[in-house]
């Protein structure tokens, strides 16, 4: 298991509208240490909104998922990076130029401003999608060997790690070695309501599968008190690491 502070170990979903973005960044902040900006967010307020949570002192992954020719990938990891952004997420079935793109991106990002490098994690096969998602799309292969193939194909191509559920983890901690990143959301601490998520873990779980980081959203962002939710998560993986 990498050796690595709980607090540093949580990524906090913010999938909500700019105002309470800012609110909940504020009730996180000397509490959290990563946001995690997804799509609706990012293509509502654009970059500020990562400056404005980087200015608060929070990590960001940007989850924006690349999946583009290599030259333009490169380009958008690079902008990513020098907005701020810590982690980017991209698509493994980009394939291998599309993939060193991503890596090349964030490498000139890092040169130019001499900010630490942003760190990357592949999609390898969307959790949204099962067999039949894929058969659709040309893959016969077992979703579990595919997600193998594009998260060795990620980390021969400089990519930090990968995006998976908790329920897979183990296996590709097994396969990748003990220095990727493992992203996993699916998390839900024992008790909180599932949501539109099925395939579940508790933290303690995920982080006993192999997970490096979590992805949480609403079991802390739509609690009653989301520091405190936040904080019994950070007891919970303080307590399984020890
Ligand atoms: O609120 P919740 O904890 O379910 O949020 C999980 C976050 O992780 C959301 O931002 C969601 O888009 C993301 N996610 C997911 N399942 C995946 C990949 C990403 O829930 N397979």
């Amino acid at each position: 298991m990498l050796d690595i502070e709980a607090r540093e170990r949580i990524i906090v979903a913010i999938d909500c509208g700019r105002e309470e973005a800012l609110d909940l960044a504020g009730s996180l902040s000397g509490h959290a240490s990563w946001l995690k900006v997804g799509m609706t967010l990012y293509y509502a307020e654009g970059p500020s909104i990562v400056r404005e949570f980087k200015d608060r002192g929070f990590k960001v992954f940007l989850d924006l998922k690349f999946h583009d020719i290599p030259h333009q990938v490169r380009g958008a990891a690079r902008s990513a990076a020098l907005a701020g952004a810590d982690l980017l997420s991209v698509h493994g079935c980009g394939g291998a130029a599309m993939l060193a793109a991503a890596r090349n991106g964030v490498d000139e990002a890092s040169q130019t401003s001499g900010l630490e490098r942003a760190r990357l994690v592949a999609i390898t096969v969307l959790t949204s999608m099962d067999q039949a998602a894929l058969a659709q799309v040309g893959v016969e292969d077992p979703v579990a060997d595919q997600a193998a193939r594009l998260a060795l194909l990620a980390s021969s191509n400089g990519i930090d790690g990968i995006v998976c559920s908790p329920q897979e983890a183990r296996p590709m901690r097994e396969l990748l070695g003990e220095d990727a990143l493992i992203v996993t959301p699916g998390v839900r601490p024992a008790g909180a309501e599932l949501g539109d998520q099925s395939r579940v873990a508790t933290p303690a779980a995920a982080l006993d599968a192999g997970a490096s980081h979590l992805v949480i959203g609403r079991p802390i962002t739509s609690a009653s008190n989301p520091v405190a939710a936040y904080e019994a998560i950070v007891a919970e993986l303080t307590a399984a690491q020890s």
